[in-house]
């Protein structure tokens, strides 16, 4: 079956929707989302979004805080055009519906504050903010006839000119996808003008994540095969506080418990983070990440502890209503006792090189949010910029997407399963999964090395074969065309890890502990893997 659309938008996180809402009025629109529409890392954000709204503050210190976290590696103009953007941003969420928290007194935004940021500067929900932000969203684009939705549906690859030898007037467009419809196994072939691939990050491919299951770096992968470069892929963000407890999996307890007090302590009560950053707990997140994975490893710990409980009751129920909720349901009671928290993947500050309106490599593909490299975050991203540069680049993209007027559809051909069968070992694909994500949480994680992570490329490539022939041979499933995915992103964060000689930001070599003079972002293409060297 064909489905021809305007607009093909992958992924159904802050990235996807709000290109979706901006661009409805105009054009006919598919939405692909692997799950519900809910299901993504946008509703689980907790923060919130910077922006420089307070008195004290100011745009300029906000680009400074970006910078200073990047490490040296932010493309500067890109943290002016974000951050220039900040306000604007807020204000169209709360056109749309979005009740932001109110600071009582100054009867204005309240702003919450992070690690790395000089000035409160976070606008949020609560501790809520992504699920308040997703819910509008989600009501506004089911609502809209232009619109049509397919939950429940993963696209496996793009279909480019290139691939199916289609001429167009560019060297290779992308002219839509094919997509498996979960519940029937069918394969749809979508045929669009344009695509945005707005999958999110890849941190699934890590064994202790923050980040929701869906979250496995397919939008890269997918770029990559059909031929755009990626850059900066060796830096994922660890964040510092997940809950650590065998019943929650990936429960993020928000940066802003520092924000507002929180204190890191070891088992015994005593507190560490003064050895390590005069910022203490507020010190940018590679920092703190880094040195509770010292003091783990030093003394043998499971977790490490987050102490906010010497603030008053009525303050933690207000500002912390989810997070009470959570621990308390796991006889956690963050009001009288310290939460148990250990550092885990939260954010791909890499992915697929896009410029200031999203474009990337490819004539007629997009690509926004997490799975974008656009240049803002250099070698670690501040906290509460992700949202931000999820409605900065969807109001770019879907602006110039409204002026083209050259694309059409194409008729395309079929996904061909004539050579496959089903597969009766899913478990081998299962225990892939497992196998993978173990071994880059302990070759590739926090602390790399040299051999660590040559280890990790031999055992990447030994799986691939295996995969690969799976893929050859059997039915396409979910599992399977995430943990091809997950292999290829881990193959990149891999390869640009070991170009990197040197520690910056987030990634951290024994090998090469000192930060090099000259300052280079990693970019790989797939027809030729090379280090671009910039100032
Ligand atoms: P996502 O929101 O992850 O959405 C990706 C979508 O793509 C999903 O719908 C998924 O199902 C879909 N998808 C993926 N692959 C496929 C496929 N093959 N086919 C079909 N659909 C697909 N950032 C901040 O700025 N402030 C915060 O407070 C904050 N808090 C966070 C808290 C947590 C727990 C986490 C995990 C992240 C947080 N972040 C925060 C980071 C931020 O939430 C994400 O970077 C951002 O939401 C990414 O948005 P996105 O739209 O790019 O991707
Ligand atoms: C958090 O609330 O700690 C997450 C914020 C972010 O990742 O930007």
């Amino acid at each position: 079956m064909m489905l021809n659309f305007d607009v093909l938008i992958i992924g159904s996180g802050l990235a996807g929707l709000s290109s979706a809402i901006k661009l409805a009025d105009n054009k006919k629109i598919a939405i692909i989302s692997k799950k519900e529409l809910s299901v993504s890392s946008s509703q689980w954000a907790q923060g919130g979004i910077a922006s420089a709204i307070s008195e004290e503050d100011s745009v300029a210190a906000h680009i400074n805080d970006t910078l200073s976290a990047g490490a040296g590696l932010c493309d500067e103009a890109v943290v002016s055009f974000v951050a220039n953007r900040s306000q604007e941003a807020l204000k169209w969420l709360a056109e749309i519906g979005v009740d932001f928290t109110k600071d009582q007194i100054k009867n204005d935004l309240h702003l919450t504050k992070e690690g790395g940021h000089s000035y409160r500067r976070v606008a949020h929900v609560a501790d809520a903010t992504g699920r308040a932000v997703q819910n509008v969203l989600i009501n506004k684009i089911k609502e809209h006839p232009n619109v049509t939705i397919f939950e429940d549906h993963i696209a496996v690859d793009l279909i480019t000119s290139n691939k199916i030898e289609v001429k167009t007037n560019h060297k290779n467009s992308c002219l839509g996808a094919y997509v498996l419809e979960n519940k029937t196994g069918n394969i749809l072939t979508f045929s669009s003008k344009i695509t945005i691939l707005a999958t999110g990050g890849a941190s699934k491919v890590y064994l202790y994540t923050t980040n929701p299951d869906v979250s496995t770096g397919d939008g890269i992968a997918m770029a990559w095969r059909a031929g755009c470069r990626v850059a900066n892929m060796e830096f994922v963000q660890f964040h510092p506080t997940c809950l650590f407890h065998p019943h929650a999996k990936s429960f993020l307890i928000s940066e802003v418990l520092r924000g507002e007090g929180g204190i890191l302590k070891l088992p015994d009560g005593h507190t560490f983070m003064h050895l390590y950053d005069q910022r203490k707990e507020l010190a940018p997140r590679d920092i703190v990440a880094r040195a509770i994975d010292f003091e783990m490893k030093k003394r043998g710990l499971d977790c490490v502890y987050l102490d906010i409980s010497h603030k008053p009751k009525s303050f933690l129920l207000e500002r912390f209503p989810t997070i009470y909720q959570r621990c308390l349901d796991l006889n956690i009671d963050i009001t009288k006792e310290p939460i148990p928290v250990v550092p885990a993947a939260h954010y791909s500050c890499g992915g697929v090189m896009t410029n200031l309106d999203a474009k990337t490599d490819i004539e007629q593909l997009y690509v926004i949010g997490e799975a974008a490299y656009t240049g803002l975050h250099g070698a670690n991203r501040l906290a509460s910029n992700s949202l931000l540069e999820c409605l900065v680049f969807s109001d770019t993209a879907t602006k110039a997407i409204l002026l083209e007027k050259n694309y059409q559809t194409y008729l395309l051909p079929s996904w061909d399963e004539s050579r496959v069968t089903d597969s009766d070992e899913e478990v081998l694909i299962t225990h892939t999964w497992n196998e993978l994500r173990r071994f880059m949480w302990n070759y590739v994680g926090i602390v790399r090395t040299n051999k660590r992570l040559a280890r990790a490329l031999h055992r990447i490539n030994m799986l691939r074969d295996e995969v690969d022939e799976f893929y050859t041979n059997f039915k396409i499933s979910n599992n399977l065309i995430e943990l091809r995915n997950l292999l290829q992103v881990a193959e990149l964060i891999v390869l640009s890890a070991i170009k990197r000689d040197e520690s910056r930001g987030l990634h951290f070599s024994k090998d090469f502990p000192k930060i090099s003079a000259t300052k280079k972002i990693t970019v790989i293409s797939p027809t030729d893997i090379y280090v671009k060297s910039e100032g």
